[in-house]
């Protein structure tokens, strides 16, 4: 991006105290970013008071609502969230700022002026969308984002006929309170069978039938994000009832947005679909909540429009971009790289348990994690930044 005055490119930064917010902080200074901007941070509680170090030449935090003030910067990138997508972006626009804007939310992925960021998977569109004079780039859905970047091969390839995800998602993809409140749960739930665990003697069955009193006595705050308890225990449904009012048989009806939005989004990024004149593949499945952190694990089914060999599969999978890795699908390669725990704060997308299904030679399973505060929320924003600056 060349400004015609010489200078660096004027960056609003905007909800960059937040998880996600820290997370892209943390990855733009890892990734020399702000050698490349001039940084305007944003706040909206905290006007006035001290921006963070990676400040230049302004080093006082700005309101993040005055629409003036973000008017003057070349892009605004926000992990500030929904609400303050919805309230901030209609009016700044609506002032007449052309700026690029670039966002984690969720708000405007869908309108057709806007492209799901996604570069490794969806460079050309990206390309083509900003030839055509695009301002708008959003981040995918985690679970989307971490699955293409996963196995977006097989869908560059013309490979897939349709596809099911079961998710296992973690409690970051709620947001840091969901995080606290699962561990909170953990502890409870713990100090409940303490004395019991630490006896050998004591009867399994015993602990067992404690543990699931105290869960289902839990309410009030030990529940206020989830709802109802996650340690031990796992919640499938994510996000809100699409189906709400429907009646069963309807289209969309007994959906939840979570397992919406891997259809929609999965073709969005793919460029193709509704708005691009061309089929959508079906994409569908169940979405999960478990008692991970930061990691968002998927188990995939794919109906393949051809027999393909298995090497050919790993090799198109493997080769597709930098962060991809396919595990063997042995149990002890399994347990070391294909956990949550295994990849949180790691980039890279472990795809493993890739194996023929009994149902036929077309029928392809496989399992890939990703940490959802990486590719799923962060990454592709600061990559989106830096194609923007290379313009
Ligand atoms: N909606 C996702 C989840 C996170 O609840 O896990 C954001 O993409």
């Amino acid at each position: 991006m060349k400004l015609s005055n010489g200078q660096q490119p004027v960056v609003a930064l905007v909800g960059w105290r937040g998880m996600v917010g820290s997370v892209l902080m943390d990855r733009m200074q890892a990734e020399g970013d702000f050698g490349l901007i001039e940084p305007l941070f944003f706040s909206t509680s905290n006007a006035g008071g001290k921006a963070p170090p990676q400040a230049k030449n302004e080093s006082t935090l700005r309101d993040a609502f005055d629409i003036g003030q973000l008017g003057k910067c070349d892009i605004v990138i926000t992990a500030q969230g929904g609400d303050y997508t919805s309230e901030v972006f209609p009016k700044l626009r609506a002032a007449g700022w052309g700026g690029h804007w670039i966002d984690a939310a969720s708000t405007l992925r869908m309108q057709d002026d806007a492209v799901i960021v996604l570069d490794p998977v969806n460079l050309s569109v990206i390309r083509k969308a900003l030839a055509r004079g695009g301002k708008n780039w959003i981040g995918g859905n985690c679970t989307v984002s971490c699955m293409l970047m996963g196995v977006g091969a097989l869908y560059k390839a013309g490979l897939v006929e349709w596809m099911t995800s079961m998710t296992y998602q973690a409690a970051s993809g709620g947001g840091a309170q969901h995080m606290r409140e699962l561990l909170m749960q953990f502890g409870t739930l713990h100090s409940e069978v303490k004395a019991l665990l630490e006896d050998p003697k004591s009867a399994i069955l015993e602990i067992d039938s404690r543990l699931l009193a105290r869960q289902q006595a839990l309410a009030g705050d030990d529940v206020a994000n989830f709802g109802v308890p996650l340690a031990g225990s796992l919640i499938p449904w994510i996000d809100k009832d699409l189906g709400e009012g429907k009646q069963s048989g309807d289209p969309g009806w007994g959906v939840s947005r979570e397992e919406w939005k891997a259809g929609a989004e999965t073709n969005k990024i793919l460029g193709q679909g509704e708005g691009f004149g061309t089929p959508a593949t079906p994409v569908d499945g169940f979405c999960v909540r478990v008692g991970a952190m930061r990691c968002h694990s998927q188990a995939l089914t794919f109906k393949l429009r051809k027999n393909v060999p298995l090497a050919e599969i790993e090799q198109l999978i493997a080769n597709d971009n930098e962060w991809v890795r396919v595990v063997p699908n042995t149990r002890e390669a399994t347990l070391r790289d294909l956990t949550p725990v295994a990849v949180t704060g790691k980039l890279t997308i472990p795809v493993g348990r890739i194996r023929k299904l009994a149902m036929g030679p077309e029928y392809l399973g496989a399992f890939t994690i990703g940490d959802q505060l990486l590719w799923g929320a962060a990454e592709p924003l600061r990559r989106m930044l830096r194609i923007l600056l290379e313009q």
